[in-house]
């Protein structure tokens, strides 16, 4: 298996707050892997220092062998156009309709012709169930589980080999959230992207992740699969899965 993200003794501090104490963690290219712990444990914070947007971090992330403290602004734009990214609040650009969301991203990193980035736009659009008639729609007129659709077909935009989502189901009530985490393994069958995910739902969790990682009190205590972890002899990992087991039962 070939490693896309590696992220080495990597520690976070806040001001006096430390929020990750020299962690590791290794992301293979085609998993769909998992970063999972309590509220404020950190998750988005990592998400959002493997996407560039934090860098207040000490040790190295590399993304598909870049070093990303380490990139030149070249560098910066070429390897973005690898992923997408679903936010976890505000997913989408509340100003504009479903359409412009999407194709704002096409526009900044793409030099395709206008109606071909129309058509790339709606294209998405279907891709995610939604209907074509959504795109002239704005955010605000959406239901949350159709905000999200739309996030991710924004997310979808440039073909990404890399898809970052942070917690894709909150929010949504149990049917929304089942029929997301089915139209995240049905795009992954497809086209077979990278995907990390933050979550804290249990269905999510042992029916789409292949792999993720445990962060509590500022360590990665475990680090591999669902089956691996209820195997594992730490009782951190034990308590982290016991609302989980019983919520799956
Ligand atoms: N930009 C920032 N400046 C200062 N502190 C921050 C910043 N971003 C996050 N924090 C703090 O870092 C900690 C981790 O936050 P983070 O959002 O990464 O947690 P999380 O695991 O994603 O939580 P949740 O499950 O609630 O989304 C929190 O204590 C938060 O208050
Ligand atoms: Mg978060």
């Amino acid at each position: 298996m070939k490693e896309i993200i590696k992220v080495r003794n990597l520690t976070t501090k806040f001001g006096k707050k430390i929020i990750h104490d020299n962690i590791d963690i290794t992301i293979y290219e085609g998993e769909i892997y998992g970063i999972l712990g309590a509220s404020g444990s950190g998750k988005s914070t990592l998400l959002r220092e493997m996407i560039l947007l934090e860098d207040r971090f000490k040790g190295t992330i590399e993304i598909m062998g870049k070093n990303v403290k380490k990139l030149s602004l070249k560098e910066e734009i070429e390897l973005k156009k690898n992923w997408g990214v679903l936010f976890q609040f505000g997913a989408l650009f509340s100003s504009l309709t479903v359409l412009e969301n999407i194709s704002v991203v096409l526009e900044e990193y793409t030099k395709l012709p206008d109606e071909f980035i129309e058509k790339t736009a709606f294209s998405k659009i279907k891709l995610v169930g939604l209907n074509e008639d959504v795109a002239y729609q704005m955010p605000k007129s959406l239901s949350g589980g159709m905000v999200k659709r739309a996030a991710l077909a924004r997310a979808l935009a440039l073909d990404p080999k890399l898809l970052f989502l942070d917690e894709p189901t909150s929010g949504l009530d149990p049917v929304s959230a089942r029929a997301f985490d089915s139209l995240i393994k049905e795009l992954h069958s497809f086209f077979k992207p990278t995907v990390v995910m933050v979550t804290h739902d249990p269905q999510t969790i042992v029916n789409v992740l292949d792999r993720f990682c445990i962060l509590i009190d500022k360590k990665v205590v475990f680090e591999g699969t669902f089956k691996e972890a209820v195997n594992s002899k730490n009782e951190k990992v034990q308590k982290f899965l016991k609302p989980i087991l019983m919520e799956i039962e």
